[in-house]
């Protein structure tokens, strides 16, 4: 048989990997949640504060661990991943270059936390801007301000950035937005700073409580975590700990919402219920059923799934990350639903992948001369989804692709699969145990 140059494109595209859906099955069963991602990383990247061990459990085995590995790896860091106990270890006995490796800095967003830490202990770091999700505007203007409050030299130029400070001063430093990270590189930087720093309009949000206690722990001197003020009085020095990541609030909302949209019952294990409140309080104004109890939740379909109006904000508010996989269940809802991303621009343009299955969303923008103050999301429901070949942007939108397949008349067929594995723990078999039929055509990245 000839082979003409179609065919040959034809082919390479089918050997292109998908993440194949076949909708229609309604979830049972119990789903084990992992350690959350967003805490995670960063806690890789306070090892760097101490030259002892620090030990990570219930650590998610995602592809992000392994980034954020190998750039600390980069520094002279041993780390050790032991995927059979979801546990890493990390001993920074000596760091041995203060240039971070660009492919490394730009494979994720959470890199930039490392800038906190490098500063503290060795007063220097270059780097290029972080990578991650492109879901709009991602600066870190409010980082680089809070270390030059602090007495940072930067330079930004075309070989990137470079931070350089002979001993980091506490400050007050106030935040524009109380952004997740930027409140992550500061406090960190803070703990080993002579005297004290006040973070004002800091972030609230669960991950970055965790990361203090944490940090407490190893002996340094936090206070007002969970409250817009955190307070850091510096110390000489940092100890080892060994840790239990918190339970990953983002990836229990996705199986929350799995078993709602599909008409199934799924118990979620190892959860923290507080972290889920803005999720379930809306899961029940739908319809859903929802009971906790030791750590664990059931959430049940109620009889019928009502249409809800949700606005992203910084914790305790909607979590804009749980946007893109809320979105799927509201266009099974019986009404006309509002969606108000306040916190990124770009976090609906999966909508329009939504569209080719048959959604009926509308979506429009506020913000004048390029100002944002919102990109909102008209959702009529319930509207029929059909499967088709859609395309993943981000972590949450590919899952968010996934939960429409998952209703979908037909296969729905996803590609750029990778960023799941970014994000996701054992995602395939944990929703095909939960009785969904999902066929991963190829590898899943290897941690
Ligand atoms: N912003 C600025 N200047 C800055 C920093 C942020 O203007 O210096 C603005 C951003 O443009 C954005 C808003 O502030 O509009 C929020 O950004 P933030 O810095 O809070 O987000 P982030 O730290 O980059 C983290 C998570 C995201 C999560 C957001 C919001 C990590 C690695 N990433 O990002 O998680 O959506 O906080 O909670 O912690 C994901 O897990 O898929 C993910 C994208």
């Amino acid at each position: 048989m000839s082979v003409s140059p179609e065919s040959t494109i034809a082919d390479t595209a089918v050997e292109e990997r998908l993440l194949k859906i076949r909708g229609g099955n309604a979830l049972h069963g119990e789903v084990r949640i992992s350690g959350a991602k967003n805490a995670a990383l960063k806690a890789l990247a306070a090892s760097l504060l101490t030259t002892e061990e620090v030990v990570l459990n219930n650590a998610p085995m995602i592809a992000d661990v392994l980034s954020m590995a190998e750039l600390l790896r980069a520094f002279g860091a041993e780390v050790d991943i032991d995927k059979e106990h979801d546990r890493v270890a990390v001993r920074a006995t000596e760091i041995v270059r203060t240039d971070a490796p660009p492919h490394l800095f730009k494979a994720t967003r959470a890199s930039v936390v490392v800038t906190g830490p490098m500063l503290a202990r060795e007063g220097e770091i270059s780097f290029y801007m972080p990578g991650g999700d492109q879901i709009g505007k991602r600066p870190i203007d409010m980082h680089l301000r809070g270390f030059q409050r602090m007495g940072t030299e930067i330079i930004r130029n075309a070989e990137g950035i470079q931070a350089r400070v002979a001993k980091l001063q506490g400050a007050r430093i106030y935040m524009d937005y109380p952004s997740h990270t930027g409140t992550e590189a500061i406090m960190m930087a803070s703990t080993l700073a002579a005297g004290t720093t006040v973070i004002v309009n800091a972030s609230a949000e669960p991950e970055i409580v965790w990361l203090g206690n944490m940090l407490n722990r190893m002996g340094a001197r936090i206070s007002g975590l969970g409250s817009p003020i955190i307070t850091v009085e510096g110390v000489e020095r940092l100890r080892g700990v060994s840790e239990i990541v918190i339970p990953d609030r983002l990836e229990a909302a996705t199986y929350a919402i799995a078993a709602v949209i599909t008409g199934g019952e799924v118990t979620l294990q190892r959860i923290f219920e507080p972290h889920l409140l803005p999720i379930t309080e809306k899961l029940l104004e739908a319809g859903a059923e929802v009971w906790h109890r030791d750590g664990r939740m059931l959430i049940r379909a109620g009889k019928e799934l009502r249409s809800v109006d949700v606005q992203t904000l910084p914790f305790p508010g909607f979590p804009t990350d749980s946007q893109s996989t809320f979105v799927p269940l509201l266009t099974q809802a019986t009404g006309v639903a509002t969606v108000h991303e306040r916190v990124y621009e770009d976090r609906l343009r999966y909508t329009d992948e939504l569209g080719k299955m048959g959604a009926d969303i509308r979506v429009a923008r506020f913000g004048e001369k390029g100002e944002f103050l919102a990109t909102s999301a008209e959702i009529h429901g319930p509207t029929r989804l059909r499967g088709t070949r859609v395309a993943s942007l981000d972590i949450r939108s590919a899952v968010s692709l996934v939960l429409a397949g998952l209703v979908a008349e037909g296969e729905t067929q996803l590609t750029d699969v990778y960023h799941i594995d970014r994000g996701y723990a054992d995602f395939v078999n944990k929703l095909n145990e939960l009785g969904a039929d999902l066929m991963d055509t190829g590898e899943p990245a290897k941690v």
